[in-house]
């Protein structure tokens, strides 16, 4: 693995980012308790700030993203059900298979047009459990930003029009909202109304947002207390978890502000990779702070490109032998943007 220097333009992931003093100073200074008997303040106050910013009754702190799927996902469904989910889920694909040995989830998988599921295949694949042969569906599960498809968000009508055929069976919608806050800035709402027919969200603030580490799970009351236990099973229960909150705080309140920044950054980014030979961008889904690249040259590949971007301190994730990931974040400047736009010219040009 590379090691980052002070240098490095680091494209791998907004996961890299590294806390900034204002959150060092609030992690020093909060005021803490035991989290597991419900005793530390600043996580209280972060789990209602969140459930009010999104308009749900009650949030609940979790470690991660992938803890925070996991809860919602078990607390909504029960063993032996099938879960509806687009093909390149990140539950599905990069979460250890924790729907199937954990909550024993049968995972139906549905491919979407860059990563959108059409209400028409949903419906198509829910089964009510009168044949024999099936478990009935128990949850579907929705993604925005869609991580595999580039970054791309669910408008607030996909949102719903998705939401309406699962209720309309009865069947409840957990939404990996891992990038919400990027999804409300790509579609200009706020990120209440990408929620609002949610049964449950899960949303990271360790990923565009900044934060060391954490998530939110929000929704009714009646499902975070299922939750609470539930996360209590898988050890997730913290103690003086409020070191950790008042970090998550402090990107709640400063980075969707300046998230657009990213969102430019990618779209230049994308802009010159559509340009120079033997690259396929689809710019349709370069939306937020994601772009995602296909090399196609006889002269080069994807990791000897990634291996190229290093000589210029300059790092990204290579997906396999023809695919890259780029993520912008908020230590990737205007000026990085231009010298990464300047060395892929100068690689690929
Ligand atoms: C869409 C999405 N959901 C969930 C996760 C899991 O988050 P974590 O790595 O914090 O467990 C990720 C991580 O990149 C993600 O991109």
């Amino acid at each position: 693995m590379p090691i980052p220097g002070t240098n490095t333009i680091d494209l791998r992931s907004d996961t890299k980012t590294l806390p900034t003093d204002e959150m060092r100073r609030a992690m020093a200074e909060a005021e803490v308790g035991d989290d597991k008997a419900g005793e530390d303040p600043t996580v209280s106050r972060l789990e209602q700030m969140c459930a009010e910013l999104l308009g749900k009754e009650a949030g609940l702190f979790v470690v991660s993203g992938t803890m925070g799927n996991l809860v919602a996902i078990k607390s909504l469904t029960e063993p032996g059900q099938e879960v509806i989910l687009e093909r390149l889920a990140h539950v599905y694909l990069w979460e250890g298979g924790g729907i199937s040995a954990i909550c024993g989830l049968l995972p139906r998988t549905i491919p979407g047009n860059r990563g959108v599921m059409s209400p028409e295949a949903v419906e198509a694949a829910i089964s009510d459990g009168s044949n024999v042969h099936r478990g009935a569906t128990g949850l579907l599960e929705l993604e925005n930003t869609h991580n595999m498809a580039g970054g791309v968000a669910l408008t607030v009508e996909q949102t719903r029009a998705l939401c309406d055929v699962a209720h309309g069976h009865g069947i409840p919608v957990h939404l990996d909202g891992a990038r919400i806050f990027n999804a409300a800035v790509a579609r200009g709402v706020e990120p209440a109304e990408l929620v609002t027919p949610v049964d449950s969200v899960q949303f990271c603030f360790s990923k565009s947002l900044g934060a060391p580490v954490g998530s939110m799970i929000c929704g009714s009351r009646e499902f975070i207390e299922r939750a609470r236990h539930v996360r209590n099973v898988v050890g997730g229960a913290m103690r003086q978890a409020g070191v950790m909150a008042a970090a998550a705080r402090v990107a709640l309140e400063t980075a969707p502000g300046r998230l657009h920044e990213d969102h430019e950054n990618a779209r230049t980014i994308g802009e010159t990779l559509a340009e120079l030979p033997g690259i396929d961008v689809d710019l349709e889904t370069v939306q937020t702070n994601m772009v995602n690249l296909e090399v196609r040259r006889e002269d080069l590949d994807a990791p000897s490109l990634c291996r190229a971007l290093a000589d210029y301190d300059i790092l990204a994730i290579c997906r396999s032998d023809v695919a890259i990931r780029l993520v912008t974040h908020v230590q990737v400047t205007r000026e990085d943007t231009r010298r990464v736009c300047d060395a892929l010219r100068e690689v690929l040009g």
